[in-house]
């Protein structure tokens, strides 16, 4: 009943001239296929061109970050309305590498979230606990108070549209994939924290799994009942390997 989800996160890659000619190779290569749903979120940037290329197929767009105002003076920030115009139906929010470096905290993912839905782009919120964390046994309590404070809020309905990432930060660009079964753990129990906030949206809400994603090991991450798709970096930067993703094949 949910359709999965497979989302490329290009990050800080590739040119304009670079972003249009991995599309233009994916385009062709995903062309047949109606049972996933792919999302590619190239830079800023390359989005208004990406778009172009993407028109009347079956690849959605998205983008890294926004910000929640509507306009004004925010040096080098993007609204709502802009990405919109860009193109994006998606938008990435709360990525550990903009917790980490960029001091994002569930507050502020809470005000991009809401920003997000209110403006009909659907939010991909992401989660995901330390290794230290994951060391000290809290992982539980980290997933939940992100899940709780981050999504803090918002309609029945749009509980149901929102998207959710659990990535590990330690499993993000570092090779060491969370084993199909940690992340089911995971993935459940924060389907559960959102039945006890948003009742039966819980069953609608994707939960994608992000951190090492490859086409080695996505067919068994996919397999695992509240694994709803993947969120990918590395692997999502040649086409050829994301397309390998979307069709979970090796
Ligand atoms: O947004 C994507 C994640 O950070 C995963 O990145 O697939 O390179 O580990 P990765």
């Amino acid at each position: 009943m949910r359709k999965p989800l497979m989302a490329g996160n290009w990050k800080m890659n590739k040119t304009v001239s670079e972003s249009v000619s991995i599309i233009k190779a994916l385009k062709g290569a995903v062309g047949g296929v109606s049972d996933v749903e792919i999302l590619i979120c190239p830079a800023f940037t390359a989005l208004y061109e990406v778009n172009n290329e993407i028109k009347g197929s079956n690849i959605n767009l998205g983008a890294q970050n926004l910000f929640w105002e509507a306009k004004g003076a925010f040096t080098g920030e993007i609204s709502t309305a802009m990405i919109r115009d860009a193109g994006c139906s998606y938008v990435i929010v709360g990525h550990s590498e903009r917790r980490q470096y960029f001091g994002e905290t569930d507050k502020t993912v809470n005000k991009k979230t809401k920003a997000a839905l209110a403006a009909d782009i659907t939010p991909i919120v992401c989660v995901g606990e330390t290794l230290k964390e994951r060391e000290n046994n809290v992982t539980f309590s980290v997933i939940e108070k992100q899940v709780r404070d981050g999504l803090a809020d918002i309609t029945l309905q749009q509980a149901s549209l929102t998207v959710i990432a659990y990535e590990p930060v330690w499993a993000i660009g570092t090779g060491k994939t969370a084993t199909p079964d940690q992340a089911q753990e995971v993935h459940s129990f924060i389907r559960k924290i959102y039945a006890q906030m948003y009742k039966e949206s819980a069953e609608k809400v994707r939960i994608l799994y992000g951190g090492s994603v490859n086409p080695g090991n996505v067919s068994d991450l996919m397999k695992k009942s509240d694994i709803d798709g993947g969120l990918v970096g590395g692997a999502s930067l040649e086409a050829e390997s994301f397309t390998k993703l979307v069709k979970y094949s090796k």
